[in-house]
């Protein structure tokens, strides 16, 4: 078996997941007052309180060894440096050149990348200032009003998460709309009474060879011509961002109109680079540089903090901690913070196709969990939802509750009701409530001894459930960009902890394979493939059932 299973860290964590899971968290704050500030870290902008995670002093010393002897020091150097460590693709990982705003000198295959990032982030930032300014018109003179970006997975999680996270801090100067689902519902709507004059395409697409964003895009451009007309006032509504110049010409974007990106850019950290042109759009191009900075906070905290005071790096321990030893396979996302709502998908993608593997670098099969599932929606709606399980459950998983000291729109007392929640919600699923307190409770409330007995069992919380809270000052753009770059690293240190090669997606190309064999079968009279009874039937069923 592969993996890290051999190293003496690994096999002194598996003993002491064994004596921790016979502790309670309430015990280990009652016997150490100082818990909290042993097992949080403030950084600028954010306070990160892992004092709720199951650990103890030996097992953070134990993962403080893990991370030794997992090289996350030489790894992290040879990812900043450009070193090609996505093997299977060959590709550097250089999502971190994107917001260098040191503006260091990076090189990939001997050219300095740091200058072609700074030329695309000009080419980003005149286009932003001339579509917002008004300056840039559609084919009857009139400036934009509605961008419409097309786009799905690293292509889509990114801008749309960030624009909804600063839609409070966004001008009406223009509307940005999301289009990522083939299903023709989503582009039907959000056409919808929108005017082809005064309305911008943005087609983004790594490979610009996605069906799904290519079928959208197409009929976009049906949509449009409808009302134009004239194939030539394509230049003026559509821009492309890619790496795929072929592709963007064939589809009949002149090169003027498409933004670069780069191989060394993995799709779901694309975001810092032209793919966030939407951001940019919305709420200007200073607000981006914003986003960026704030990464960069985060980027340079990363390559400079010890290990123990390292916040991705810890994040990534705890999350292996809870997966690979204490055998929790989820991962919840609470987000306290509306703004926020869309944090659980975008890491989704994140996590779960960096981290979603189960043979090593070398491509040895992994007898441990590597990535958990990882899922999650805004804390307060959770509540209502999943709550329930998440304390009486017999399915423990850890989660991630973030908040801000400061509400984006402060409205009477909603932010303190808001942070109420979410300190009592950490606390609740730490502490418990045992039997004795239910019993008190119930007494005081007049309840007979007979129905106490019957009720106790079902109101007993065992709590012992980990989790770990983030507050930062506020929702801005800076702290969004400190966010989701401490995720990124966190992603990129648990994958190699786990020994896992974070940068490819093997995964998802048989799926995509198969769609386009059995998209012809859909579409082509005469073409059938072969196939299990099941996919047979239901194709049957579909051709059968359906009206054309
Ligand atoms: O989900 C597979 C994937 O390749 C992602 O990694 C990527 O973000 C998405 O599809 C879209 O790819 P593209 O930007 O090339 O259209």
């Amino acid at each position: 078996m592969g993996g890290r299973v051999d190293l003496d860290s690994w096999q002194k964590l598996s003993g002491s997941a064994q004596r921790v899971e016979q502790q309670h968290l309430k015990t280990m704050f009652e016997n150490d007052a100082q818990r909290f500030e042993k097992f949080s870290r403030q950084i600028p902008g954010v306070l990160f309180d892992f004092s709720k995670q199951r650990i103890d002093d030996q097992t953070f010393s134990e993962m403080m060894q893990l991370a030794k002897e997992s090289d996350i020091a030489l790894w992290r150097e040879k990812m900043f440096s450009g070193e090609k460590i996505n093997i299977t693709e060959d590709r550097a990982v250089l999502h971190t050149a994107l917001r260098n705003r040191a503006n260091t000198p990076i090189y990939v295959d001997g050219v300095n990348v740091t200058e072609q990032v700074n030329a695309e982030l000009e080419k980003l930032q005149a286009f932003s200032n001339r579509v917002r300014s008004g300056e840039w018109q559609g084919y009857t003179g009139k400036a934009v009003k509605d961008v419409v970006a097309i786009g799905v997975g690293g292509s889509n999680l990114g801008p749309q998460m960030v624009t909804d996270a600063l839609a409070a801090y966004a001008d009406d100067t223009l509307n940005v709309h999301y289009v990522s689902n083939v299903d023709g519902v989503q582009i039907a709507s959000v056409l919808k009474g929108l005017d082809a004059e005064t309305t911008l395409f943005v087609v983004s697409s790594k490979t610009f060879t996605t069906s799904e964003t290519m079928t959208n895009a197409k009929t976009a451009v049906e949509w449009f011509l409808n009302a134009a007309n004239d194939r030539a006032a394509i230049a003026k509504h559509f821009v492309a961002v890619s790496t795929n110049l072929e592709k963007t010409r064939a589809f009949g974007i002149s090169d003027d109109n498409v933004f670069t990106m780069w191989d060394w850019v993995g799709g779901r950290f694309s975001l810092w680079s032209a793919i966030g042109l939407p951001i940019a759009l919305y709420v200007g191009f200073d607000k981006f540089v914003e986003v960026l900075e704030g990464a960069f906070e985060i980027d340079e905290h990363f390559k400079t903090a010890n290990n123990e005071d390292n916040i991705p790096l810890l994040m990534a321990l705890l999350s292996v901690w809870n997966t690979s030893f204490l055998g929790y396979q989820a991962q919840a996302i609470l987000p306290y913070d509306q703004a926020l709502h869309m944090l659980p998908a975008y890491l989704q993608q994140g996590e779960m196709e960096s981290n979603g593997k189960h043979v090593t670098f070398a491509g040895e099969q992994v007898n441990y969990t590597t990535v958990p599932i990882i899922w999650g929606m805004t804390g307060i709606n959770g509540q209502h939802a999943f709550y329930q399980c998440l304390h009486q459950g017999n399915v423990i998983v850890p989660a991630d509750f973030i908040a801000s000291i400061e509400p984006q729109n402060k409205v009477g007392q909603h932010h303190d009701i808001l942070l109420s929640n979410f300190f009592a919600q950490t606390e609740a699923m730490m502490a418990g409530v045992d039997a004795q307190q239910v019993r008190e409770d119930l007494t005081a409330k007049g309840k007979s001894d007979a129905e106490i007995d019957k009720l106790i069992p079902h109101k007993i919380h065992q709590g012992n459930r980990p989790t770990s809270s983030f507050i930062l000052d506020k929702v801005d753009a800076k702290a969004v960009g400190r966010l989701i770059a401490l995720y990124e690293h966190k992603i990129f240190c648990q994958g190699i902890i786990l020994d896992v090669c974070s940068f490819d997606q093997w995964g998802v190309e048989l799926g995509k394979g198969l769609a386009s064999n059995i998209e012809a079968e859909l579409t082509q009279e005469g073409v059938t493939n072969p196939h299990d009874s099941s996919t047979a039937g239901l194709i049957a069923y579909y051709k059968q059932k359906r009206t054309n």
